[in-house]
């Protein structure tokens, strides 16, 4: 089943899926610290951790219990509203993963609908943020075609290294293929030039043939190589806690106000950020919502995808790995 109807008029959330089948590119770094700007900027935001190593949930300090994870959600019959965990910074909520989440490659293969997995949770719980982030892993499989295919944009980290534009090429016809295999319009592609050090000359070279050559937007803001964005995580801070004046803070900072100030209308329309007192009633907030989708459901008659769609992926890139 595809989102319904009613839901779809009621989106509030902006869904981002950062992605790029290369590891260690600063997928994490900047999903963590994106959100945790645009949390301080006021907006709601949610940050679903969508990789089984677990990074953003150790990396922000996310306790919970063993049960309550993104993977508990999607395929162990969890109430979704038990695996958001709040954060220490006010308007950022996290739903944690865990190593579980690599059965759930093995558990969906054989299931209906199987890609559409993550887009019915983002579906259930978007009209209550105004951001909502998925940090995908260092893989091409069928968490990511998840992670994608519940997102309107997909935000690219590119490591200035050799190789990051061999794998960039990679990426966007596996997106193409997504596009064109299941229908799903992710209109915004842009990229984020990260672990960028103006003084050596590749640097350089490497952001520049980016902005030459990938054929969407590439964010203005550049991430620096940066020694404080490294070492944030292992005190459990994003950076803006953890060293508010350095360049990478003043980089992601930037890369917030970004996307913010590209995407204005929907700025305009968002909710004031959540007071402490509000917070205290939003778990009978999320009753009456809950209430009130099952209500629209019983209106409507759910818009089903053909179960025998026509589609399969061509490529091997996901043929052998899932
Ligand atoms: N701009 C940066 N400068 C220095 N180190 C960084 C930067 N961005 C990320 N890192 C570090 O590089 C490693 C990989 O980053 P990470 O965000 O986990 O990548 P990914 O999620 O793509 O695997 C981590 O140890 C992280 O702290
Ligand atoms: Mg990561």
């Amino acid at each position: 089943m595809v989102p319904q109807k009613s839901r779809i008029v009621n989106m509030m959330a902006r869904v981002i899926a950062v992605c790029n089948q290369k590891g260690g590119v600063g997928k994490t770094t900047t999903a963590m610290n994106l959100a945790a700007y645009l949390a301080m900027l006021g907006k709601r935001v949610l940050l679903i951790d969508f990789d089984p190593q677990y990074n953003a949930t150790s990396g922000l300090g996310v306790e919970h219990a063993p049960d309550e994870t993104i993977y508990h959600v999607l395929l162990g019959g969890q109430a979704h509203e038990r695996a958001i965990r709040r954060s220490y910074l006010a308007n950022l909520e996290v739903v944690p993963a865990s190593p579980d989440l690599a059965g759930a490659l093995i558990e969906l293969v054989n299931l209906p609908e199987r890609e559409w997995y993550l887009n019915r949770f983002v579906a259930k719980v978007r009209d209550w943020y105004d951001f909502i982030f998925i940090d995908l892993g260092p893989s091409l499989n069928l968490l990511t075609v998840n992670g994608l295919l519940a997102a309107d944009e997909v935000l690219i980290p590119v490591q200035c290294e050799y190789y990051s534009l061999e794998g960039l090429t990679q990426l966007l016809q596996s997106i193409e293929l997504i596009k064109n295999n299941l229908g799903h319009s992710l209109n915004s592609i842009n990229a984020l030039i990260t672990m960028y050090d103006k003084r050596e000359k590749l640097s350089r070279e490497i952001a520049r043939e980016v902005r030459r050559r990938f054929p969407y937007r590439v964010y203005e803001a550049e991430i620096p190589r940066s020694v404080s964005l490294a070492e944030a995580p292992s005190y459990q801070k994003p950076i803006m806690l953890y060293a508010p004046q350095s360049p990478g803070a003043l980089a992601y900072e930037e890369l917030a106000e970004e996307i913010l100030g590209g995407n204005a209308e929907k700025v305009m329309g968002t909710h004031p950020p959540m007071r402490p007192v509000e917070r205290k009633l939003a778990p009978l907030e999320n009753e009456v919502r809950l209430l009130n989708e099952e209500l629209e459901m019983l209106e409507e008659p759910p818009f089903e995808l053909p179960v025998d769609t026509p589609y399969h992926f061509g490529s091997p890139m996901f043929g052998d790995r899932i």
